[in-house]
């Protein structure tokens, strides 16, 4: 079967086939109605470029540096927990291709890879990201973890006090550790390939608590509430290298945010996975770019699917762009061709948008080019 996609769209129904319901819903669905995630994108979608013609842009480049990092393109990959679900060595696949096209690879606190088994694919490449649960102390051993692995970049996502209840995955009885009952078992013979490749490389599990901790382990229900603004000045103190604030949706906490010295902060509303009735992420983003300032660096996040979306998120004021579900979909649809494939689009995609903007690099889009 040809696995080829041209659009995110495609792939995400190729990849609807080949993964069984229950760990497809996991990554596509979202909190309570599933407006939030619906908004992300249709604001996206409204927002329009300005075309200029008659500007040589011959010779145009879609790398982008930041945090004194060069990167060939300006996204990556956002850290998303449990990618092995969806397909076995989602995480090693994603690393891989971090590293083979030059971009950052977000790597969770709920992986099913360790942190420092990814270091030794794609440590340059690679954020480490943050979730602190109920025991600081083990967030703190994991951030002493990841300084000794060669991580220079810490993401510290602040809006999931607690997990919002997502009714897909309330339906089909997703639990970590995966229980197996009935349902599950018919889903999963139907999906032959995804079960036999599962079966021989095993179960997936939240592989960065597998080494014993006297501070306990992760427990993905339980609150997340405790991390507050003393939390991150102690984490500045702690981490050396760059850290980022995620989940940012507030022109108040950004400023609050950017005083404690963090390095950057993440606007996103986690994909609308956390509150239903959170504006879209990319509404937020001139309203912050505004209050914390033209230089300061804003990763930006939630409902971009494709080259244009990239380029309309940089114009509105992010200096870098991320995308979550669409590396899932792609690895789904075809492994690690796809997404070769997926990486590919949105290259190409952002080349011959530059071009049509009358622009020769990243750092040459602002809002001038939105209409
Ligand atoms: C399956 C899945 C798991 C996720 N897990 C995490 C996580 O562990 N940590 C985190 O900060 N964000 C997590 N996110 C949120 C993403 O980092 C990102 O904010 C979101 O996917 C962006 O929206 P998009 O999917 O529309 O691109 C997850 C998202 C998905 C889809």
């Amino acid at each position: 079967m040809n696995r080829t996609f041209y659009s995110i769209d495609e792939a995400r129904l190729l990849a609807r086939k080949r993964v069984p319901r229950i760990m497809f819903d996991y990554v596509d669905g979202a909190a309570g109605d599933e407006q939030s995630v619906a908004l992300n994108r249709s604001e996206l979608d409204k927002i329009r470029l300005q075309p200029r013609v008659l500007v040589n842009v011959e010779s145009r480049t879609a790398a982008h540096r930041i945090f004194d990092q060069d990167y060939k393109l300006p996204f990556g990959i956002a850290p998303m927990g449990m990618c092995n679900l969806t397909w076995p060595k989602a995480d090693q696949l994603l690393a891989e291709a971090a590293v083979r096209h030059g971009i950052p690879l977000g790597l969770s606190t709920m992986a099913s890879t360790s942190l420092e088994s990814i270091a030794s694919i794609a440590a340059e490449n690679t954020w480490f990201q943050l979730y602190v649960s109920q025991s600081l102390d083990l967030a703190v051993e994991l951030v002493e973890r990841a300084k000794r692995s060669g991580y220079k970049t810490l993401i510290l996502t602040v809006d999931v006090p607690q997990v919002a209840p997502r009714r897909r995955e309330l339906r089909h009885g997703f639990k970590t550790p995966f229980k197996m009952g009935i349902p599950q078992f018919v889903d999963f013979a139907l999906h032959p390939r995804w079960s036999l490749t599962s079966l021989i490389t095993g179960v997936p599990e939240l592989a960065n608590f597998n080494q014993k901790s006297s501070h306990g382990t992760f427990d993905r229900t339980a609150s997340r509430g405790a991390v507050d603004l003393d939390f991150v000045r102690r984490l500045r103190d702690l981490w050396p290298g760059k850290l980022i604030i995620k989940g940012v949706m507030s022109a108040v906490d950004s400023l609050m945010i950017k005083n404690t010295g963090a390095d950057a902060i993440y606007v996103s509303n986690h994909g609308g996975r956390q509150l239903d009735s959170a504006p879209a992420a990319v509404s937020m983003l001139p309203i912050i770019r505004q209050a914390v300032g033209k230089d300061y660096p804003l990763i930006f996040d939630s409902g971009v699917r494709g080259g244009e979306g990239i380029i309309k998120a940089l114009a509105s004021g992010a200096s870098f762009v991320m995308l979550g579900r669409p590396f899932m979909y792609a690895i789904g649809a075809n492994g690690a061709r796809g997404l070769d494939n997926l990486i590919n689009i949105l290259s190409s995609e952002i080349n011959v948008t530059l071009a049509q903007l009358g622009k020769i690099s990243i750092s040459q889009l602002d809002h001038n080019c939105l209409l």
